[in-house]
């Protein structure tokens, strides 16, 4: 089987742009399958940081192809700015990546509905990007989509007009000031950018290429419990996060998946709102936040940060079937003394084996570790890690049942160590 998986296990943020940089030399084709500019994944190499929206994380290998799928929303302004500031010229990557003909596409419209119906929440509001996510996807799933694929239609603009009407009517329900135009110009550009590359029937291309026995890996967005079937709905992004979403947003059939490697930061961050039962609202959470850098790749905004959370874990692991665990930011604990791992929750008093499916609070139970005063940074091989990470990692395999095959400790691609 030579389709591998890998996707965030937590609130997303995980490290998933770096590892899959990482491991790109291993794969011929990378591709992503779900989400749209609302991802941020950063990736160092030769002390220069690049963050990815809507583009695969192994784009700057220049061998590989670079495929996105079917399951991404596409905003043709969020594509342009992100191509022109990647680096390789333009002509170098139209070789490099290919886009589904049948990838959704973010209308203007969706940008200003995703305001107006967060502004209308009020503290009920989700801390949406505010990318145009929730409403493109609405779009899509009523059927009432515009895609890639139709930006090569000669009637194109007389197809846009008409939802741009449709936006329009409904926007005027809501008390929210936009300027559309501003945002519909280099949103237009964006389609002219987009038109440079090949536009496709990515899954004919997906299912020839690795029935010949090239290997792909599917890269995912966000993480497991912002799924919008499985995360802590309705705080969640609207795309499926999970490995069964590989499946749905490139085209390939659950047989063909080899390796699910589910990826997890040594400790937890949120963006936006929601639960988050191991959040840390005092000292140890603001230096998780400093020492982790740990500030929005897409937004800007402070990640909430808390221990880590092995039920939620456990559930990640379960829902996507992992089969090997990939630990990020082990560095960053470094500077504690003792580090803390929720085993479980309790509910009113009592042990609650499930994560509630209405977010109903819970109590997480917490057992304390021997930290690692040492700077692991430098170190590239598993066995000179200090002894406490190591039991560090021991104990979160015996609590899943899963391998910890890859530690990562620090953002640049050479700071990776596998076993
Ligand atoms: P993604 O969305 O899953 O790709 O993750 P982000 O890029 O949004 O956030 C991860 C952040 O952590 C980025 O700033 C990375 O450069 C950084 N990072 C990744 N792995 C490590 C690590 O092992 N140690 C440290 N210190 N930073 C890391
Ligand atoms: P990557 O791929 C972290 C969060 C938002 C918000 C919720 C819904 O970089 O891990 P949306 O814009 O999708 O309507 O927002 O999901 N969110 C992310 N949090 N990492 C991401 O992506 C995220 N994409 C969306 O903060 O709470
Ligand atoms: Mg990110």
């Amino acid at each position: 089987m030579n389709i591998d998986i890998l996707l965030g296990l937590q609130w997303g943020d995980e490290g998933k742009g770096k590892i899959v940089d990482a491991i790109s030399p291993g794969y011929d084709i990378i591709a992503r399958f779900q989400g749209g500019p609302n991802a941020g994944h950063s990736l160092e190499f030769n002390n220069v940081k690049h963050v990815l929206h809507l583009i695969p994380s192994g784009i700057f290998h220049p061998e590989k192809v670079n495929i996105i799928g079917n399951g991404v929303v596409i905003d043709p302004a969020v594509f342009k700015k992100e191509i022109e500031t990647l680096g390789p010229p333009v002509e170098e990557l139209t070789k490099r990546l290919i886009i589904s003909a049948r990838a959704n596409l973010i209308l203007p419209g969706h940008r200003m509905l995703d305001a107006a119906y967060e502004h209308s929440k009020g503290c009920l509001k989700i801390g949406s990007t505010l990318k145009g996510i929730g409403p493109a996807y609405t779009d899509k799933v009523a059927r009432n989509g515009l895609r890639v694929g139709d930006i090569l239609n000669i009637k194109f603009r007389e197809l846009y007009n008409e939802h741009l009407k449709r936006h329009l009517e409904t926007l005027k329900n809501y008390d929210l000031p936009f300027d559309i135009k501003e945002y519909e110009a280099g949103w237009v550009e964006g389609i002219e950018m987009l038109r440079k590359f090949r536009i496709v029937n990515t899954e004919y291309l997906i299912n020839d290429l690795t029935s010949k026995g090239k290997k792909l890996l599917a890269e995912g967005a966000q993480g497991t419990m912002l799924d919008v079937d499985f995360g802590s709905y309705p705080f969640v992004t609207s795309s499926n996060t999970i490995s069964a979403g590989a499946c749905t947003g490139l085209g390939i059939s659950p047989k063909r998946i080899g390796e699910v490697f589910g990826i997890f930061k040594a400790y937890c961050t949120r963006v936006g709102s929601g639960p988050f039962p191991t959040e840390l609202n005092d000292k140890t959470g603001a230096d998780l936040r400093e020492i982790g850098h740990e500030f929005g790749a897409t937004t800007g905004r402070p990640r909430r940060c808390g221990w880590l959370d092995l039920p939620a874990l456990r559930y990640a692991i379960m829902i996507n079937g992992v089969t090997q665990l990939f630990m990020t930011k082990s560095d960053v604990l470094s500077g504690f003394g003792e580090v803390k791992v929720c085993t479980s929750y309790l509910s009113n008093g009592k042990e609650c084996p499930e994560i509630p499916f209405d977010n109903a609070p819970v109590e997480p139970v917490y057992v304390k570790m021997p930290g690692w005063k040492t700077d692991i940074t430098g170190i590239r091989e598993f066995s000179k890690l200090p002894q406490n990470l190591k039991s560090y990692i021991k104990f979160i395999e015996e609590q899943t049942g899963i391998p910890v095959t890859m530690v990562s400790v620090g953002p640049d691609r050479e700071e990776t160590i596998f076993r």
